[in-house]
């Protein structure tokens, strides 16, 4: 019997594109928190340093651009580095903002929507020397920052990210301790957000200032955390304070200007409402045990018998993205997914995860939620932050030696869907055949 065909179609316009950000791809930054915590030791993986990168500062965003038009994408998510604009605080570099004006201008010419973070994860040295987001003026900073940008770019762009994933900068540079500065401490973190979280509304301000018919919003990195024995209180409870401060907190203060606090929140009129638009970022979900003796009581793993990638720590669980677009429904604004991918440099577990992710974002779209497009993360390998270069998730390859792109599967049949704005089971039987039975359950087997 042959198998039975189906085709899930896309809205007219869907946005498909992939995502970047500027340190991983630009290649010579040498001013920011990021390039500073490379030279220490220790800090990244195998002591790699963002380096070259991508050169896409020396010119190779062209044709990484013209990749990801022929491929069908029609939009791409990259950043602007604060420390080119604005190396010192008094100074502008203009040649930078018209480095960044040709980019975007770039993606135009090439049919694809431009959409710009202003900040993803580093910061000049000079906000630094002066405490970085810990400094209740660094929000107004950012938005006088955010201000000469969109003057510069106004002509090109209009949708907007102001900080990308304020809960992981918050996470992972002041309780973790493994991005810069590298602090562990729980009250300088909650000081962190909150300036964060005034910094995106000081932006959004600015931004709509300058240009009216802006769509502003942020991109939170979204991680369902369930409790390992639902049965068990201590991890129901461990899971939903969890998921509260690092889901929600960014979220609901853009949304309605309410900052949560350890029970209950507080409305504070510098955190919003502002919000045009939410960017969801999700990768994997993840089980919470109640741990007495963790430092944050929780021992984590992924949700058994779910496949992993390369490395281990990304677990292969596509419903955690539609209950990502059903929470993010709250919020009342359209979504994009704003980064989805798989850290996989053999492309053995991609084709499957970006098959079952996307399915999960049809299923979402049936549900008329409105969900407006999807970008993938990432375009070319890139420079992956405390991993260097050992985590792979590009849909093309990168030898970062020679900056030859090698193209992997994943990217043959990325294009595929982002051309016919589908997802069809003839493509999918051709890439990723493991993906048929979530999307025709028990006919493929047969
Ligand atoms: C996200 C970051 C992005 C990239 C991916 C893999 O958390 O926003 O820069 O590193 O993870």
């Amino acid at each position: 019997m042959p198998m039975p065909r189906a085709v899930y179609t896309f809205p007219r316009g869907f946005l498909w594109g992939t995502a970047t950000a500027a340190h991983q791809v630009e290649g010579g930054n040498a001013n920011n928190t990021w390039a500073a915590w490379e030279q220490q030791p220790g800090k990244i993986a195998n002591g790699d340093t963002a380096g070259r990168a991508c050169e896409w500062w020396q010119g190779r965003w062209r044709e990484d651009f013209d990749r990801a038009a022929e491929a069908g994408q029609n939009a791409h998510r990259l950043s602007v580095e604060w420390s080119r604009i604005q190396p010192t605080p008094d100074r502008w570099d203009e040649d930078a903002l018209e480095h960044y004006r040709q980019m975007v201008r770039g993606l135009i010419q090439r049919g694809m929507t431009p959409i710009v973070t202003l900040h993803h994860f580093t910061d000049p040295l000079w906000l630094a020397e002066r405490g970085g987001w810990e400094n209740p003026e660094t929000p107004g900073l950012f938005a006088v920052f955010v201000a000469k940008v969109v003057e510069a770019l106004r002509a090109y762009v209009t949708r907007w990210c102001t900080i990308n994933e304020p809960n992981v900068y918050t996470a992972l540079g002041y309780v973790a301790g493994v991005f810069p500065p590298g602090k562990q401490d729980i009250r300088i973190a909650m000081k962190v957000a909150e300036r964060l979280a005034q910094g995106h509304a000081a932006a959004y301000e600015a931004i709509h200032r300058v240009q009216p018919e802006a769509q502003v919003g942020l991109t939170v990195y979204y991680r369902p955390m369930r409790p390992a024995r639902p049965w068990f209180l201590p991890d129901r409870v461990l899971a939903r304070v969890e998921g509260r401060w690092f889901n929600d907190y960014f979220a609901v203060a853009a949304a309605s200007g309410r900052r949560l606090l350890p029970v209950g929140s507080r409305r504070d009129r510098r955190l919003g409402p502002a919000l045009d638009w939410f960017g969801l970022n999700y990768y994997t979900t993840e089980l919470v045990a109640f741990a007495f003796r963790r430092p944050d009581f929780a021992r984590r793993f992924p949700p058994k018998g779910a496949p992993l990638s390369e490395h281990g720590e990304l677990a292969l669980t596509p419903e955690g993205l539609f209950a990502g677009i059903r929470w993010a429904q709250r919020f009342g604004v359209p979504i994009l997914v704003t980064e989805n991918g798989v850290e996989d440099s053999t492309d053995a577990l991609r084709p499957r995860y970006l098959v079952e992710h996307i399915h999960q974002v049809w299923r979402a779209v049936n549900f008329n939620w409105r969900v407006q497009g999807y970008l993938h993360w990432t375009l070319v390998d890139n420079f992956e932050w405390q991993r260097g270069w050992t985590w792979r998730y590009g849909l093309w390859a990168l030898d970062v030696a020679t900056q030859r792109r090698i193209k992997r599967p994943s990217a043959d049949l990325y294009a595929a869907i982002c051309r016919s704005n589908a997802l069809d089971t003839e493509t999918v039987a051709r890439y990723a055949p493991a993906a048929l039975d979530a999307l025709l359950p028990g006919v493929a087997a047969v």
